[in-house]
């Protein structure tokens, strides 16, 4: 796939008699000696953190018995595409910053784009079948366990997946028919055509993008009503529940969910308007680190912080870990 894109690119830049971009600059965060040590050790200490912390919250779920319920599941899988998500951008962020070496090709930026939208589609995935589980959780309780059960987390989790998967297969099918024009410098932290100004050329391009519009709208619309819907009915149910501890209870194993996704929708939408304003280039910069780091950090703080059955599974373990080692 790479190599026969690289032929398209020679093929149709060779007619103009211009010299074929097949290596990008990736600006990053520009020239700045003294303060790229810094960023160096920043970038790998929140790296080593969200991985370390998702990859815990996955050997929690995978070990304990008692978190093996569909809702754990999904924190599970969602923690592992939040592994994947942070790998696919920042180890060659954390290179580059040692390295100083800012050219990567353009397949190999192709590769990092098609990794990353997969896992973002698959994290708002992910995210939509949280939601629908809480939903019937607390709005049909009496009906959950017929409806929710192993096979049917086990659909959804492939869903998401094929939906992220077939989606980043067709965007690539359109995008090899197209010739890379954008330009040779880019000023972003990692391969993110979507905000390159008019990266392509090619009749098709214009197509592609109107779809791509047009599809990311209903998508993200149809993902947030849903959400929305769901949760004005958990709110709604949650208030009807005469206890204020049942009331407590209920809104506890949601409210994680919750945040999390306000934090994505709000962070997706922000990066966007951000780009879509165009304000200081560094604000956006700022904005996309915030957006590449925060979901990943903060989706284990919050479901282990914030749930009990988590961090009575975490103690267990230290215990079990702790006499272990005193043997
Ligand atoms: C993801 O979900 C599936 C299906 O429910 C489950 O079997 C699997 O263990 C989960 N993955 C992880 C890493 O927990």
């Amino acid at each position: 796939m790479c190599f026969c894109f690289q032929i398209r690119i020679m093929e149709k830049r060779g007619g103009r008699n211009q010299t074929p971009i097949v290596e990008l600059i990736l600006l990053g965060f520009g020239n700045g000696p003294e303060l790229q040590p810094l960023l160096f050790l920043l970038f790998l200490m929140i790296y080593i953190v969200a991985v370390a912390e998702n990859l815990l919250l996955v050997v929690l779920v995978m070990a304990d018995v008692r978190l093996h319920t569909p809702m754990y599941y999904f924190v599970a899988n969602l923690s592992t595409v939040e592994i994947c998500y942070v790998s696919t951008t920042l180890p060659r962020l954390i290179g580059s910053l040692v390295t100083g070496d800012r050219n990567i090709s353009l397949q190999n930026c192709f590769v990092q784009f098609d990794f990353y939208i997969i896992f973002a589609n698959a994290e708002s995935g992910l995210l939509t079948a949280m939601c629908i589980d809480r939903y019937l959780a607390i709005c049909h309780p009496l009906r959950y366990t017929a409806l929710m059960n192993g096979r049917v987390c086990c659909h959804m989790v492939a869903s998401a997946w094929i939906f992220a998967i077939s989606y980043t297969i067709i965007q690539q099918i359109f995008v090899l028919q197209l010739t890379y024009c954008g330009p040779k410098a880019i000023d972003l932290l990692f391969c993110d055509f979507g905000s390159v100004n008019r990266p392509f050329c090619g009749a098709i391009f214009i197509t592609m993008q109107r779809l791509t519009f047009v599809f990311s709208i209903i998508l993200n619309v149809g993902l947030f009503l849903l959400t929305l819907t769901s949760y004005i009915c958990i709110i709604v149910n949650i208030l009807r529940i005469p206890s204020s501890t049942g009331r407590q209870k209920a809104f506890s194993t949601c409210s994680s969910h919750l945040i999390v996704v306000l934090v994505f929708y709000v962070s997706v939408l922000t990066v966007y308007a951000v780009s879509a304003i165009d304000p200081l280039p560094i604000l956006h910069k700022i904005m996309s680190v915030w957006f590449l780091v925060l979901v990943p950090l903060l989706n284990p703080i919050l479901y282990c912080l914030r749930n009990k059955e988590v961090q009575q599974s975490l103690r267990k373990s230290l215990l079990t870990l702790a006499a272990f080692r005193h043997r």
